[in-house]
């Protein structure tokens, strides 16, 4: 799939990069854009001069699957990432023209950048928002940081009337398309999505990192506390909100959190998705990893977003098959070990 239309955006292609520290230097997103993405999302910013403090203990954790720790810098393909992070250390108006030159340049080559702000207070939220409404043609509302309950300076928002509250008043401040990722975690994240979409929202994002703990089994814990986690085991669980919300809603879709290749990439897009941001797969692989992907989806039709849940049914109406499929395993037992 090559040019793509979503909530009022253009953009060159459906792999978009999210935002991270990779995107936090005009630098960090100029390469993003001649790596071949179809759109960037600046790093956050908000309000709080804590969430910014936050950045000076940002620390990564590669996990391969056997759970041995790989350093910052030494990411392997399938492992997760285990991190604490902040927000950009940098000052509103210095951003706004980062952003201005940033966007001018993706443009140019038909990449728009994103704005984004990860919620502390709504109201100041609301300010930012407009204002980088008039340097670049979109802007992302994360309310889904898995930093949350750390960081008391991002919001985690779990509760529909919380998402309407604040996407209502961002809503009112932004004069361009307003895209809002949500939390992978609560207990209906439709529901959510609902609600950013009646609260003004014009495409949500599916869905946001989850919190993680991992003991290191040396007396204390990886990263010596919480952080946010993601990993390729992720990818069904985001695929479930994504691939339910495609069928419920009409709205949208910007799917992330667990596309580690191409393939990844156009299972997102099968479940409903338009546009994919990737941000781990970027981390370990660098650009080389994001041109594979771009180059993955190419020629994919727009029939294709949703195409998944056309085989796909309630437990209800599943046939039964002739044998069932807990046999072998039953099998397995009762004639083993005699
Ligand atoms: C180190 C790191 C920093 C991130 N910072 C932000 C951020 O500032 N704002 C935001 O909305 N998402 C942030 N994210 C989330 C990513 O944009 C993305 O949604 C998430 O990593 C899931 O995609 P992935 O599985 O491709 O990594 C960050 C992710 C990572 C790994």
């Amino acid at each position: 799939m090559d040019r793509v239309e979503l909530g009022g955006l253009v953009t060159a292609n459906p792999v978009w990069v999210g935002s991270s520290e990779l995107t936090m230097t005009l630098a960090g997103i100029t390469a993003c854009v001649d790596a071949g993405a179809g759109a960037v999302v600046a790093k956050s910013v908000n309000e709080s001069a804590a969430a910014r403090r936050q950045l000076d203990i940002a620390d990564y954790a590669f996990v391969a699957a056997d759970g041995s720790v790989r350093p910052p810098g030494a990411g392997m393909p399938g492992d997760g990432l285990l991190n604490r992070s902040g927000l950009a250390q940098v000052d509103l108006d210095d951003w706004l023209g980062v952003l201005a030159d940033a966007n001018a340049y993706g443009s140019a080559r038909g990449c728009p950048v994103l704005g984004s702000i990860t919620l502390g207070d709504p109201e100041a939220a609301a300010r930012i928002g407009r204002a980088m409404a008039s340097v670049v043609p979109a802007v992302e509302l994360n309310i889904g940081a898995p930093h949350g309950r750390e960081a008391r300076a991002v919001r985690q928002l779990t509760e529909v009337d919380g998402v309407t509250d604040a996407v209502r008043v961002v809503r009112s401040a932004v004069d361009v398309p307003l895209f809002v990722k949500l939390p992978g975690q609560a207990s209906d994240v439709v529901a959510l999505a609902r609600a950013a979409r009646a609260a003004g929202a014009d495409a949500v994002g599916l869905v946001g990192r989850y919190p993680g703990f991992l003991p290191d089994l040396d007396g204390g814990a990886v990263l010596g506390s919480w952080g946010a986690w993601s990993s390729p085991g992720c990818l069904p669980m985001s695929l479930y909100w994504v691939s339910k919300a495609f069928r419920q809603l009409d709205v949208p879709l910007i799917g992330t959190n667990g596309a580690r290749t191409a393939k990844d990439v156009l299972r997102f897009l099968a479940s409903g998705a338009r546009a994919v941001e990737v941000v781990t797969a970027l981390w370990i692989g660098g650009p080389a990893a994001l041109r594979v992907m771009v180059d993955g989806v190419s020629g994919i039709g727009e029939d294709f977003v949703g195409s998944a849940l056309a085989g796909t049914r309630e437990y209800g109406d599943v046939p039964p098959p002739p044998s069932p499929a807990w046999l072998p395993y039953t099998a397995r037992w009762t004639s083993s070990g005699r």
